[in-house]
């Protein structure tokens, strides 16, 4: 780097970034790199008349079903995907809100809401969703933070047997390698191996691979800075927490987050499991297809309605022999089932062209976190990230040619769960950008300037702590507009329409302040910088009423719609607890519109682990040879 040459051109080459911004000439120019450039095994145009099993919706789930499903050479599987594939730009951790309202994200808008997204457009949130192969998890922020035990237990208690944590805990474990001493011997007895296919202990059998490998990989992140992370943990130890437990499931701590990156790139559940599958010929994938609904067979009677295959908005049809598993996402699968007749009786009475098929809460239970934002900026130097810092043209030949760097991380670099059911993350970036963030969150300018003050220097230090109530009660739906499958469904979360969701928001924000008051902090010039909307009044941590106004004005979407379709028994719930679509036969939901409850932190690692663990529930339900090796 000494060479003056290379300084100069280093600097001009800066100056000219300084106008686009780096993000933006690679976005522009590299979107469409794969759809020229990369070659495509395993991509069909057309599909064949029958299939084994169909699963509509490739993202986090649907790519983990096909793969899973694919692995016996003789069964067959369809994988029909909405849209095209993502370009070059997706796999760049830092670049993800970059991809949103682009080709690849469904940019959903919610309806206007009441009770909370004051200081949004419209009062309408902004909901990405992926749009492509690898769905949401091409598009998210990569945070891996599965949860605490009693999420799961909650599920349990719900209805949905078979999913507490001691059940999801080995997936979970198998998935991330984080407990590889505890690999089954080889010679264990067939009742061992059926637990240990349903736990999915499988995948590290020690015959099949010597050395677990994981499906899911984490990096620590290279944290934007040591110095700001280890605050933030240190800070938690300040206010009493523990985070010296097991890291991944405490109840209580401060820690460093971790996320779905591998060697500086994006690893989804497209890379980990689609992308080694593609090629198989038993395996076909069909991009831009859109599922228009769901065949039946005729009316034999009640229950006795079987899923034989699906439309496609092209007019073609596609048979399935074993099953229709639906992975289309917490707002696509709801939309589909109520296309298909499956809903409540008395909503899809007034869609005279939807065959009514069987009466269930389809798209009630919606549930989503909300992130609230709160800015500290700091007067110590190299704590955070920043705009400047990121247009260096440094930061992209480190990227390009190490694969590391600002850019390879997720700029989300630590992660607090702290009881009861409040979270913060500490998204580390200094300057907010009002073209990006303040965009993708549908902020009014006045909104982000009342966030954001210091927002215009683009060398100031700082972070967001995001606070959150972890399991929020409010529940909102998505619904039909018509009875058109391209038409947009409508979707009504009603943030914060349960009073008892403002206050743990208050606290969870109240806590977020905390932090920033600590000794650990102190230490870095910290400084918080309550939102400041006129019509909340005097920013004052005491005052609820302010705190609530100034929640409902600008707390934004966490991303993390489910419940939709939800698992569990009785007659609230669509699903059985193995995820079989009540009142018919052949058909599943394997997505994030399952969860019957919130996830306390994020949920693409859970939803891989549901996955995976439906995919060996199905390699036993249908053999592909038959052993008497089970019975
Ligand atoms: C911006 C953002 C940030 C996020 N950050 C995180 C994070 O940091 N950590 C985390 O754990 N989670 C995060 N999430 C959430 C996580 O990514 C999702 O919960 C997860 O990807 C959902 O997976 P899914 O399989 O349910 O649906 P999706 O991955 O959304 O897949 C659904 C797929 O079905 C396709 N489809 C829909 N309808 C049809 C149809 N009719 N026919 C054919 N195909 C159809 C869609 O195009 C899509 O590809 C984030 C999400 C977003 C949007
Ligand atoms: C607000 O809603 C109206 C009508 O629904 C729509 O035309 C307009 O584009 C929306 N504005 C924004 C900023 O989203
Ligand atoms: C901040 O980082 C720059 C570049 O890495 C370095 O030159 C400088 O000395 C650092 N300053 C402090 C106070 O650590
Ligand atoms: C911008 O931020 C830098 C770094 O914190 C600081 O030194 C500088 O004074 C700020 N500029 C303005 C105009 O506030």
């Amino acid at each position: 780097m000494g060479r003056p040459w290379f300084t100069a051109l280093a600097r001009a080459f800066s100056s000219a970034m300084t106008v686009l911004g780096a993000g933006c000439v690679l976005g522009l120019s590299l979107l469409t790199w794969n759809t020229w450039f990369a070659a495509r095994p395993g991509i069909v145009l057309k599909p064949e008349t029958h299939y084994d099993f169909i699963i509509v919706g490739a993202g986090t789930a649907g790519c983990v079903l096909a793969a899973r499903l694919s692995e016996d050479p003789a069964r067959s599987v369809l994988l029909l995907e909405s849209g095209p594939e993502f370009g070059w730009l997706a796999s760049v951790p830092l670049a993800a809100p970059l991809l949103q309202n682009t080709v690849s994200d469904w940019a959903f808008r919610t309806e206007s809401q009441h009770a909370s997204q004051l200081g949004l457009k419209n009062h309408s949130s902004a909901w990405p969703r992926g749009r492509g192969l690898g769905g949401s998890g091409q598009l998210n922020y990569m945070v891996h933070f599965p949860g605490v035990p009693s999420d799961f237990d909650r599920w349990e208690k719900e209805g949905a047997h078979g999913w507490s944590y001691e059940t999801i805990r080995p997936i979970m474990e198998r998935l991330t390698c984080e407990r590889p001493h505890d690999l089954v011997p080889r010679n264990s007895s067939p009742r061992a191996s059926y637990r240990i296919l349903m736990t999915g202990d499988r995948l590290c059998l020690p015959q099949r691979t010597k050395k677990c490998v994981p499906k899911i990989r984490l990096a620590g992140g290279e944290p934007t800075s040591e110095t700001l992370t280890s605050a933030f943990v240190d800070a938690g130890k300040e206010l009493g927490g523990d985070s010296s437990k097991d890291q991944e499931w405490a109840e209580k701590g401060f820690r460093r987050s971790r996320s779905s990156i591998w060697k500086g790139r994006r690893w989804s559940t497209l890379e980990s499991h689609l992308r080694p599958a593609l090629g198989r010929d038993n395996l076909h994938v069909m991009l831009n297809t859109h599922v228009g609904r769901v065949v039946f067979s005729a009316d034999l009677g009640p229950g006795t309605r079987r899923a034989e295959g699906v439309f496609l908005t092209s007019g073609a049809i596609v048979l399935a022999r074993h099953e229709v598993i639906i992975c289309a996402g917490a707002v696509g699968s709801p939309q589909l089932l109520l296309l298909s007749g499956l809903g409540p009786k008395q909503y899809l009475k007034q869609f005279e062209w939807i065959p009514f098929v069987a009466d269930l809460p389809v798209g009630h239970n919606l549930h989503d976190h909300l992130n609230m934002p709160l800015y500290v900026s700091f007067s110590k130097p190299n704590l955070s990230l920043t705009l400047s810092k990121l247009r260096s043209i440094r930061q992209l030949g480190r990227y390009l040619f190490y694969k590391e760097g600002l850019l390879a991380s997720t700029a989300v670099s630590a992660a607090a769960i702290w009881p009861s059911n409040m979270g913060i993350l500490l998204f580390a970036m200094g300057t907010p950008e009002e073209s990006v963030l303040g965009n993708i969150a549908n902020y009014m300018p006045e909104t982000f300037h009342g966030l954001f003050p210091l927002a215009k220097n683009s060398s100031q230090e700082g972070a967001v702590l995001l606070s959150s109530c972890l399991q929020p009660h409010s529940r909102g739906t998505v619904t039909l507009q018509d009875s058109n499958p391209l038409s947009v469904p409508l979707i009504d979360p009603r943030y914060l329409s349960d009073p008892k969701d403002v206050k743990c928001m208050a606290q969870a924000f109240k806590l977020a302040a905390r932090v920033t008051k600590t000794r650990a902090f102190k230490r870095l010039g910290a400084k918080m910088h309550l939102p400041e909307f006129k019509h909340c009044g005097k920013p004052n941590l005491k005052d609820d009423a302010y705190l609530a106004c100034a929640i409902r004005t600008s707390a934004i979407t966490g991303y993390h719609p489910a419940g939709t379709c939800r698992m569990g028994s009785g007659r609230q719930s669509v699903l059985t607890p193995e995820l079989l679509v009540r009142g018919v036969t052949g058909l599943r939901v394997v997505d994030s519109s399952v969860f019957p409850t919130p996830v306390s932190g994020t949920p693409n690692s859970v939803l891989i682990a549901v996955a995976e663990r439906t995919a060996n529930r199905l390699i036993i339900d249908y053999p592909t040879v038959k052993y008497d090796y089970f019975y």
